[in-house]
């Protein structure tokens, strides 16, 4: 292999592109977490599959063509691994108050306290994923998702990686105890959660699964976007380097859906129905069903953004460390110091628009980044509806709708944007959000298909292979 920066040294215990050699405190700090990682793993990652030898990429490379390897390996000897993306030569801080200044290579003292808590925050989503998904496999629809689902739970864990070796390396005795921590957490647990809400709702079944990726994983592209502008180089090359990773996984999720949608559509086609309970009876997915789990996914996952008006997101921009979805092409002044927004709040029981100062609504400002790119694959959803010449639209909820986080919290609102009583509320929930009654309806469905080239009824087969493999192909070999 040609000896460049983007180069993978796989000779090493711990695969890098870091010269993580030459620095052996470091060496050894990481040496000394990764059993504790392995161990987290097989607690804790993919249940009854760690013998499996799975058709997987690895990373070689972190220039754009020809990145990743493909290959059966067994999950727990993937070669996890620390990548950074090639550095920019002379880069520069593109926005806030040290905008135009060379950018950091180490920690600035000032900012300690805020970018170890954005390094643990982005950290602690990489595993919590990777618990909330470990049941899965059990139940999964063929080999080919069983495989995109290990695929995505192998680079949540690499994530980590990625996250811990910036703590180990720059945070000090700090840093390591948080990288500890990290490992120490546990979605859904009582006591230890997960430090963010979405992350300790489980995934029980597929469909789920699917929207977790298309909405949640794409929370991860925004808030790793955000942060590959920052000013902390060393982080601005990790999330870029992940963020090639991450496109894999809102390609499962929104190929997912739309495989249901597609098998769901065929159905009600070639038996002439469109009443849910008789889609329900030839096995597959009614759409209002589908409707309710996007509108569930969807509400959780923009509460990941944060409060509508924060002045921590406005510290985080003005000193540097996170910056706006793709910063670099705005055409502003990048400090935003006289600027408004327009955000949404409540007044005399109606939702009214206010204007804010910019920088306190940065989150809101990312929250409709994110709002617009989803809202365009549920357009390529409505395409196969369309397609199968059925009257039927998905549409996402008023961002109102379902909130936990921010200004509406507590509030109810219906999906058409309404503020409504309890007892509204009440009566139609099971409308709006996915019923105990959906829930057991679709895990009815979750059989275990395994068998080579074949897919359960309620999905239809992708347009291609994993790297253009043949339908037959065997990603999985069950040992
Ligand atoms: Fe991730
Ligand atoms: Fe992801």
């Amino acid at each position: 292999m040609e000896h460049t920066m983007s180069s993978i040294n796989y000779s090493d215990k711990i695969p890098n592109n870091v010269n993580l050699s030459e620095d052996r405190t470091l060496q050894r700090a990481l040496e000394h977490w990764q059993p504790s990682y392995l161990d987290w793993w097989m607690d804790m990652g993919p249940e009854g599959a760690q013998g499996f030898e799975v058709y997987l990429r690895t990373a070689i490379s972190t220039t754009p063509d020809g990145w990743a390897q493909f290959g059966h390996v067994k999950m727990p000897d993937y070669r996890w691994g620390i990548f950074l993306a090639q550095a920019e030569a002379d880069r520069t801080i593109h926005f806030g108050e040290h905008k135009g200044e060379a950018a950091w290579q180490e920690v600035p003292g000032e900012h300690r306290a805020n970018l170890r808590r954005i390094i643990v925050t982005q950290g602690d989503t990489e595993p919590a994923s990777v618990e909330q998904q470990r049941h899965l496999g059990l139940t999964a629809p063929s080999q080919y998702d069983l495989r995109n689902l290990f695929q995505v739970n192998v680079e949540e864990g690499r994530h980590l990686w990625a996250m811990v070796y910036l703590l180990h390396k720059y945070f000090g005795r700090d840093g390591r105890e948080e990288a500890e921590a990290l490992l120490e957490r546990r979605s859904g647990d009582a006591d230890n959660p997960r430090i963010l809400g979405a992350f300790n709702e489980q995934t029980p079944d597929w469909l789920a699964f699917y929207m977790f990726t298309y909405f949640t994983d794409r929370d991860g592209k925004f808030q790793l976007c955000a942060l590959a502008e920052s000013g902390f180089d060393p982080l601005s090359r990790t999330t870029r380097f992940m963020l090639t990773e991450e496109a894999h996984h809102m390609f499962v999720g929104e190929s997912g859906v739309s495989r249901v949608i597609q098998r769901t559509c065929e159905l009600m086609k070639q038996h002439d129905i469109d009443d849910p309970a008789r889609v329900r009876a030839l096995g597959a997915i009614d759409l209002p069903t589908l409707q309710r789990y996007l509108n569930f996914h969807y509400s959780v996952t923009i509460d990941l953004f944060g409060a509508d008006q924060s002045s921590n997101a406005a510290t985080f921009y003005s000193s540097g460390l996170k910056g706006r979805y793709e910063e670099t092409k705005r055409d502003d002044d990048h400090q935003l110091k006289g600027g408004s927004y327009k955000i949404l709040d409540v007044k005399d029981g109606a939702l009214v628009e206010r204007e804010v100062p910019m920088l306190n609504a940065l989150n809101e400002v990312l929250r409709d980044d994110f709002i617009r790119d989803s809202v365009a694959g549920i357009g390529r959803w409505n395409k196969v509806i369309e397609k199968a010449g059925l009257p039927f639209r998905l549409s996402v909820p008023h961002k109102a709708f379902n909130r936990h986080i921010g200004t509406f919290a507590g509030l109810r609102v219906s999906p058409d944007g309404r503020v409504i009583s309890e007892a509204e509320w009440a009566a139609n929930a099971p409308q709006w959000l996915p019923s105990e009654e959906d829930r057991a309806f679709v895990a009815s469905l979750m059989g275990r298909v395994v068998e080579t080239g074949k897919y359960a009824n309620w999905i239809a087969p992708p347009a291609v292979g994993v790297n253009k493999q043949p339908a037959n192909f065997e990603y999985i070999r069950f040992n």
